[in-house]
């Protein structure tokens, strides 16, 4: 039902258009086209040469695509697919420790490789020794071959979901706490002002993975806090832990502009707004009831997809791969991770 309207609109226009491109037009809607009905788009193969974080990689049936709305692409974890392979995909941490090598002398002329990372460059290294080899990047970074971020809005019809109901202030999940960190820093300095329930592994709370949605949940506030700051580095604690959850995000990461990118500016509250922590917890904690409201406006027109799958992240690689651009190399994939 919702799917007619636009296609009626497109049968207005095609009606006013005159008679020779009414007939044409109708000929395009039966399927004729001119010079013969189009080449069928060829099989993309992508080899996936080590599965992110793990050995036993997911079962990759033919239609693993397809589910994510991507045709004629394979993925595969099969290495005797080098030879002929269209892409192949080299996850950096397993790079990094050592559990897979570059399989240099094997690689067919032109073939592209692809070098795929989600973590941030406080977090990421031995890049020094992966100079001119890698064609395309796929990451979270938005100047990325294949852009994957960790989540985004899309739009959604129909009733609002609930807010969830609040009985605490603000909720904080971290499994490593360093000092050092900004996101540490910044906690010491808000905990006077502020109730921070902090749970995970860090403060001895741990929460079981199906447990953590239902218990930020009842947190007017949660800190969305990355581990490290760093250009486009926006990570499930935005999306999942807050956004998804019902909880309003307070952000430290990138420069507000760059959450606006993925976000409304109504939100989420970033700390780089605030002129001390003080200011920050003063800002929370007198917040009245409209005030908060506002923060849930977008979910009247929209919701969360969280994209937090492999599987639909290297599909990606074969929705843009015939827009890909051909002959590139990172020379310096470092200082272009770094930048
Ligand atoms: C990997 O691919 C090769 C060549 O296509 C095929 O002969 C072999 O059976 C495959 N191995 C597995 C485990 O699927
Ligand atoms: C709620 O807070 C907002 C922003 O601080 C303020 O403008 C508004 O007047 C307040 N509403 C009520 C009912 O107190």
């Amino acid at each position: 039902m919702l799917g007619s309207a636009p296609w009626r609109l497109r049968a207005w226009g095609g009606l006013a258009g005159g008679t020779l491109l009414t007939a044409l037009w109708i000929l395009w809607l039966v399927g004729w086209v001119p010079g013969g009905p189009p080449a069928p788009q060829p099989l993309v193969t992508i080899l996936i040469w080590h599965w992110p974080f793990t050995d036993r990689p997911p079962e990759l049936p033919g239609d693993t695509c397809t589910r994510y709305g991507v045709d004629r692409c394979l993925l595969s974890t099969n290495r005797s697919l080098l030879a002929s392979a269209d892409a192949v995909v080299f996850h950096h941490r397993e790079l990094e420790t050592r559990r897979a090598h570059l399989p240099l002398a094997g690689r067919p002329p032109g073939q592209p490789w692809v070098w795929a990372s989600m973590e941030s460059p406080s977090h990421t290294h031995g890049l020094r020794r992966l100079r001119g080899i890698f064609n395309w990047v796929l990451s979270y970074r938005r100047d990325s071959d294949i852009f994957v971020p960790y989540g985004r809005l899309e739009p959604h019809t129909g009733p609002t979901p609930p807010r969830p109901p609040k009985s605490g202030m603000a909720a904080w999940v971290v499994s490593n706490f360093q000092e050092r960190q900004r996101r540490a820093r910044l906690y010491r300095q808000l905990a006077p002002h502020l109730r921070v329930d902090v749970f995970g592994r860090a403060s001895g709370r741990p929460l079981c993975a199906s447990c953590l949605l239902p218990t930020v949940a009842r947190y007017r506030f949660y800190l969305s806090f990355e581990n490290s700051q760093h250009r486009d580095y926006i990570t499930e604690k935005l999306w999942r832990n807050a956004l998804a959850a019902g909880s309003v995000p307070v952000v430290l990461g990138p420069p507000r502009a760059t959450y606006e990118a993925f976000v409304p500016p109504e939100a989420f509250i970033h700390v780089d707004d605030f002129g001390s922590a003080r200011e920050l917890a003063a800002f929370l904690t007198g917040m009245n009831e409209s005030r908060y409201g506002r923060f849930f406006a977008w979910r009247d027109t929209l919701r969360v997809r969280l994209l937090g799958d492999w599987r639909e992240r290297f599909c990606a690689i074969c929705a843009l791969y015939p827009r890909l651009p051909r002959g590139q190399v990172y020379e310096d994939l470092e200082g272009w991770f770094r930048a």
